[in-house]
C-alpha cells in the first residue's frame, strides 16, 4: 500500500546517527546530489540527530567537510553548498533516553512527509522504533528507514522484523540493500523484461549457466570488528548477490510495482535448494608483499572469517532446472569488477563442422565500474580460408550509447531515499524476503561451522583461491577473468 495522501512536496526526513560515517559518506553526498540537480523541494527538511553535542550550525559545518571529502571535486560549488545547508537542522538525542525527543517532535511539520532514516547499529532500532511512536513523533503514513544489516541470522532477523512491526505496518518499513538502487541493477529489470530478444531464451534450456561476480579491491580496514562477526557471506550473498540473482531468476512480474516484484523474487529465494560444503568456496586474504592481511585488518589473528566465497547454487523450479548459478565475492581482489554473465547453450548442431570451431552466445551485464552490457556473437572470421568462426563483442557502454546524460546517473542512495520520500516500496526488501534469505543462508553457515573449515588463503590482488577455479573447472566451466 503507497500513501498518495501526503504531496511529497513537504518533506521531513530525520536522520538517526547524522554524524555517522554512512550519513557522512552516502546519505548526505546523495541528498546533496539531489538538491544539486534542482529535484529537491523548496520545503524539504532534512534534520540530523545523534547524541554529540552539537547544534543546527554544527552539523550544518560537519556535512559541509561530508561533501568536500566525499563529493568529486567539481560538484561541490559553493554557492549551490549554501543552498543545500539551508535545508539542515539538528536535534540532540540519545536515542536509549528520554532527552532530545519532545524538541525533535517540536521540529517536524503536520502535513509533511515524515521518514526516519535509522543510520545506527542496528541493536538502537528497536529504541527508535518505540519511542517514534510512543511519543508521537511517527503517525501512520510515516515511514521508516532500516540499515543493514538486517539480522545476523533467521532468529535475529525474525526478532527485528517483529520488533518494528510492534510499532510500524510493513508498508511503513524501507529495508534498504543499496545494491537495488544501483542504476544498473535497475537496468537488468529493463533489459529482461522491456525486449522481447531475450525473454524466450531466458531458462535452462538455453542458458547453460550464469556467473554472478562482485569483487573489490578493498580489504576490510577500519571495519574490522563488523566484518569478522559477518564474513563474506553474510556481509554481501545474503543481500547484495542474492538480490541480483533474484533479478535475474525472477518470472516476469505483473507490474513494476512493489508487491508484484517482491512476490516474484521471494518465490526464487523459497526455490533455491540447499548448498552441499562441496559446493562452497571461502577464501581469506593474505597481504602478498603491500598491505595488511585480512587476520591482520580483522585484529583477529585465529579468525576462520571468509573474505571471499564462490558457491554453485541451483534453482528447483520449472525455468532453471539443470541451470547453476556460480556466485563469488571477495575483499582485496585483482580489480574491483561486479558484473552477470548469461551464459548461453551451444547451438545443437554446427552446420559448418567441427572445424569451424563451436560457439556460444554470452550476455554480460557490467554493474560497476564501466557500465554496459556486452553481448557476445559468432561470425565468420573475415578472410580466405573457408569458414572459420569466431566470437566478437556487440559492446554497449552506457556512458558511450547515451551520452553525457549517462554520466549523471544518480547514485543509489540518492534514488533510493528519494522513493522512500515518494512511498515506493519496489527497490526494497519486505519482511519475509529477508527472513527467506536468512532461511538459506542459515544452514550454509552451519555447514562449514560445524565442520570447522579454514577459509582458503589467497593473495591480495589475485582472483581469489584456487578452489575457486576448481569449483568451475569440474563442471567444464570457467570464470570470467576479474580485471580492471
Ligand atoms: P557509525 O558508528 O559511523 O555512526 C553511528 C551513528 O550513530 C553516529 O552518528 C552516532 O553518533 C550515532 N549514535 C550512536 N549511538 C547513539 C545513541 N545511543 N543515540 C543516538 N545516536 C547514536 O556507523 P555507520 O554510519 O557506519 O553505520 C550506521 C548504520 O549503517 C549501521 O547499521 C551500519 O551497519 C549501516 N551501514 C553502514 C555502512 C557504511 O558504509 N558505513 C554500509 C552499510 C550499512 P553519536 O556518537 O554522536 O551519538
Ligand atoms: C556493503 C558491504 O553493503 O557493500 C561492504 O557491507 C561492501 O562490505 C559494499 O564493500 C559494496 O558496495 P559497492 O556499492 O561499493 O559495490
Amino acid at each position: 500500500m503507497v500513501s498518495r495522501t501526503i504531496p511529497v512536496d513537504t518533506f521531513d526526513l530525520v536522520i538517526f546517527g547524522g554524524t555517522g560515517d554512512l550519513a557522512r559518506r552516502k546519505i548526505l553526498p546523495g541528498l546533496y546530489r539531489r538538491y544539486a540537480a534542482g529535484q529537491m523541494p523548496e520545503a524539504a527538511r532534512i534534520i540530523g540527530s545523534a547524541r554529540s553535542e552539537i547544534d543546527a550550525d554544527g552539523f550544518r559545518a560537519m556535512t559541509r567537510e561530508a561533501l568536500a571529502e566525499f563529493l568529486p571535486s567539481s560538484r561541490g560549488e559553493s554557492e549551490t553548498v549554501d543552498g543545500f545547508l539551508k535545508h539542515l537542522d539538528y536535534a540532540q538525542v540519545d536515542v536509549k533516553g528520554d532527552a532530545g525527543w519532545e524538541e525533535l517532535k517540536g521540529k517536524l511539520r503536520d502535513g509533511a512527509v515524515r521518514a526516519f532514516y535509522f543510520s545506527v547499529a542496528p541493536s538502537l532500532f528497536g529504541d527508535i522504533a518505540e519511542r517514534l511512536k510512543t511519543r508521537g513523533l511517527a503517525h501512520d503514513e510515516s515511514r521508516i528507514v532500516v540499515e543493514k544489516p538486517f539480522g545476523h541470522d533467521l532468529a535475529t532477523a525474525k526478532a527485528l522484523n517483529a520488533s518494528l512491526s510492534t510499532y510500524f505496518t510493513e508498508h511503513q518499513i524501507y529495508r534498504i540493500d543499496h545494491y537495488l538502487g544501483k542504476e544498473t541493477v535497475q537496468n537488468l529489470m529493463a533489459i529482461r523484461f522491456a525486449n522481447l530478444l531475450f525473454e524466450p531464451l531466458w531458462n535452462a534450456q538455453f542458458v547453460d549457466h550464469v556467473q554472478i561476480t562482485v569483487a573489490e579491491t578493498v580489504g576490510v580496514g577500519g571495519r574490522g570488528s563488523y566484518y569478522d562477526q559477518s564474513g563474506a557471506m553474510r556481509d554481501m550473498v545474503q543481500n547484495h548477490l542474492m538480490q541480483l540473482l533474484c533479478l535475474i531468476a525472477m518470472e516476469p512480474p505483473a507490474r513494476f510495482e512493489p508487491d508484484s516484484v517482491r512476490d516474484e523474487k521471494l518465490k526464487v529465494i523459497r526455490a533455491l535448494d540447499p548448498v552441499p560444503l562441496a559446493d562452497v568456496v571461502r577464501g581469506q586474504y593474505e597481504a602478498n608483499g603491500s598491505g595488511k592481511s585480512y587476520l591482520e585488518d580483522a585484529e583477529n589473528p585465529r579468525s576462520l572469517t571468509e573474505s571471499f566465497i564462490a558457491m554453485k547454487v541451483r534453482i528447483s523450479n520449472w525455468r532453471w532446472q539443470g541451470t547453476p548459478f556460480y556466485l563469488r565475492t571477495g575483499k582485496r581482489m585483482r580489480a574491483r569488477m561486479s558484473e552477470i554473465v548469461i551464459r548461453f547453450k551451444e547451438t545443437p548442431h554446427s552446420i559448418f563442422g567441427p572445424e569451424a570451431g563451436s560457439k556460444s552466445n554470452e550476455l554480460t551485464i557490467r554493474l560497476q565500474p564501466n557500465e554496459g552490457i556486452d553481448l557476445r556473437v559468432t561470425i565468420k572470421e573475415p578472410g580466405p580460408g573457408g569458414m572459420r568462426l569466431v566470437d566478437v563483442p556487440l559492446d554497449m557502454t552506457f556512458a558511450d550509447a547515451l551520452g553525457p546524460d549517462a554520466e549523471e546517473v544518480p547514485e543509489a542512495y540518492e534514488r533510493l531515499i528519494m522513493d522512500v520520500i515518494r512511498g515506493n516500496q519496489t527497490l526494497f526488501m519486505r519482511g519475509d524476503e529477508v527472513e527467506a534469505a536468512w532461511a538459506w543462508t542459515d544452514p550454509i553457515i552451519k555447514g562449514w561451522e560445524d565442520a570447522h573449515q579454514r577459509p582458503e588463503p589467497y593473495d591480495s590482488g589475485s582472483a581469489g583461491p584456487e578452489k575457486a577455479l576448481e569449483l568451475m573447472h569440474r563442471d567444464g566451466r570457467r570464470w570470467r577473468e576479474v580485471r580492471a
